[in-house]
């Protein structure tokens, strides 16, 4: 791979930072967050280190279920400012090098949207074929509703239509009509709408239920992935550094065909969810082997293609892919109550208080998301350990305001507290105990401690390019990575258990002359054969760049 490359793929190597705008920043006191508001924390974000920002959708909508539920993909929300906030937005972003994506939904609109209203309510409308309508519930169609609980089915009756419509999510949010060249061109338009903006791409909503078309529609004239195929063409024509970061939670050995064929002509990068998932199990276990298990069960991204890590996101922590007996292992580790768990798959709490507050084993985590084969991805409030509101109803206990200061409404609005969009935590994780402004001024505060190793991240381009492998160990706890690209070879060590663990290596096919910690001082020469030897704490880590004789690196 050539160093022209290197630089022109910039989301090998790049810093995710996920956030809703309507719970980031208020900027005019009526409790919502803000484009204008927004603007006014890029540099916050700029200095923590992060260089993409992810939006959830802006777009207008009854909010149902959280604006992925929308009635017009041309235009933002009125609640979070006008356009003109939004250019300005995009312009400050840009000139501090961070670049934005945002939420693409195309499996569906919302239940308001002119589309549907027109579709249902006229067999003659140009948009009735932009949903699925059908006399009978097919019976070889897709079952299984997403939101088991919350949703029937994924038909239903309606009444003015006279007539079933299809939605693979709540019966509120029909799903579109994929086999229709129309939608097809109409999505088209609205990925071009948005880079004209200046989006830098898209987290692509619900992937495999938007391509899936058997026992729904009828015959679309080209193969689904071949569509997403043009689809992506169409995206890097318009914008050559764009990119489409999808949301595809199936097995593992379904995984390859949505990075495209070997060259990776759809996907640039998947959410690493097998990753999620087995790291959990380790955690729950203090033991390596599910997490090494689930990295091993990853298809091979082509070279143009990534992972995108993370730990926690703004949906439940899905557990879908585990066994019944291995979801209750992390439920009864990191969820026991009733309460915390949604969906009989999923928690709906963050990680800090899942860990009890164990400082050292929440930055274990988070060392193992940053130095994880792939793009890591932080959820807004990761950095300063954010802990969930339960009282919030469903999923959206975690997406409650970002709390920057010890004030009542946590320095994110000048409303009262319950005018907020989303009430806050209280308690140990309330603003009074985590918020931005306390933790800038601590030396020792998880949000320094994630500045560092953001750095440390962006200056160790060996983990977002280099060909990366599992190495053996015999303990237990040990998740040991390695990482090779051009000359340079990285070790990192991750001990997921609470006791010691030694970590004794074969590197010995690299000449090295030291293993330098680059984030701590150790410093290990090889042992007479070549062999890496070093001893890791209970929940330790370390990443180790081997020095290679002559080899001259910057520190
Ligand atoms: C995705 C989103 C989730 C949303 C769903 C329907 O799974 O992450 O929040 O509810 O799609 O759009």
């Amino acid at each position: 791979m050539s160093l022209e490359r290197t630089a022109d793929l910039w989301w090998k190597n790049a810093i995710i930072y996920c956030l809703d705008v309507e719970t980031f920043y208020d900027s005019d006191g009526d409790g919502i967050g803000d484009f204008a508001g927004l603007t006014r924390c890029v540099d916050y974000l700029a200095g923590i280190g992060v260089n993409c920002i992810w939006l959830m959708p802006f777009y207008p909508s009854p909010n149902r279920d959280d604006g992925y539920d929308l009635t017009d993909h041309y235009a933002i929300d009125e609640r979070l400012g006008t356009f003109g906030d939004f250019t300005e937005f995009m312009r400050t972003a840009r000139d501090r090098g961070i670049r934005v994506i945002a939420d693409l939904v195309v499996n569906h609109t919302s239940s308001d949207h002119p589309w549907f209203q027109s579709s249902r309510s006229d067999r003659n409308s140009r948009y009735r074929d932009y949903y699925v309508w059908r006399d009978e519930i097919p019976e070889d169609g897709p079952e299984g509703v997403v939101f088991p609980g919350e949703q029937e089915g994924v038909w239903t009756w309606d009444d003015a239509a006279g007539q079933y419509y299809h939605h693979r999510f709540m019966h509120h949010q029909p799903d579109l009509n994929v086999a229709n060249a129309e939608v097809r061109d109409e999505i088209r338009k609205v990925i071009g709408f948005w880079l004209a903006q200046g989006l830098s791409g898209f987290r692509v909503d619900a992937v495999p239920f938007f391509l899936e078309t058997e026992g729904i529609a009828e015959e679309m004239e080209i193969a689904p992935h071949d569509y997403f195929r043009n689809l992506c063409e169409f995206l890097t024509r318009r914008t050559g550094e764009a990119i489409m970061l999808g949301e595809v939670n199936v097995a593992p050995d379904q995984l390859a065909p949505f990075f495209g064929d070997e060259d990776g002509d759809e996907l640039q990068m998947l959410f690493n969810f097998p990753g999620m998932q087995g790291l959990y199990l380790g955690l729950a276990r203090k033991d390596a082997q599910p997490f090494v298990a689930a990295l091993l069960s990853l298809p091979q991204a082509p070279p143009e293609c990534q992972w995108a890590s993370f730990v926690r996101n703004h949906d439940e922590l899905t557990l879908d892919k585990l066994s019944d007996d291995e979801r209750q292992e992390v439920f009864d580790a990191f969820g026991p109550e009733e309460d915390m768990q949604i969906y009989g798959r999923g928690l709906r709490r963050r990680l800090p208080p899942m860990l009890a507050g164990d400082s050292d084993r929440i930055r274990l985590v988070y060392s193992l998301m940053f130095a994880m084969p792939g793009t890591p991805t932080i959820f807004y409030g990761e950095e300063i350990g954010m802990g969930e509101n339960l009282a919030v109803e469903g999923r959206r206990s975690v997406r409650t305001p970002m709390q920057w200061t010890d004030e009542p409404s946590a320095g994110f609005s000048t409303a009262d507290p319950d005018q907020l969009r989303r009430p806050l935590p209280e308690g140990a994780y309330g603003p009074a105990n985590v918020n931005v402004r306390a933790q800038r001024n601590d030396r020792d505060s998880l949000l320094t401690w994630f500045e560092r190793v953001i750095r440390q991240r962006r200056q160790t381009p060996e983990i977002g390019w280099g060909e990366w492998k599992i190495v053996d160990t015999d303990a237990r706890g040990l998740v040991v990575i390695r990482y090779d690209w051009q000359d340079r070879t990285l070790v990192t060590v991750h001990n997921l258990a609470a006791e010691a663990a030694k970590a004794d290596l074969d590197v010995s096919d690299v000449e090295w002359t030291v293993a330098r910690d680059l984030l701590g001082d150790t410093a290990i020469e090889p042992t007479g054969d070549g062999r890496l030897v070093i001893e890791v704490a209970g929940h330790g880590f370390h990443w180790l760049r081997l020095n290679k004789p002559g080899q001259r690196l910057t520190p």
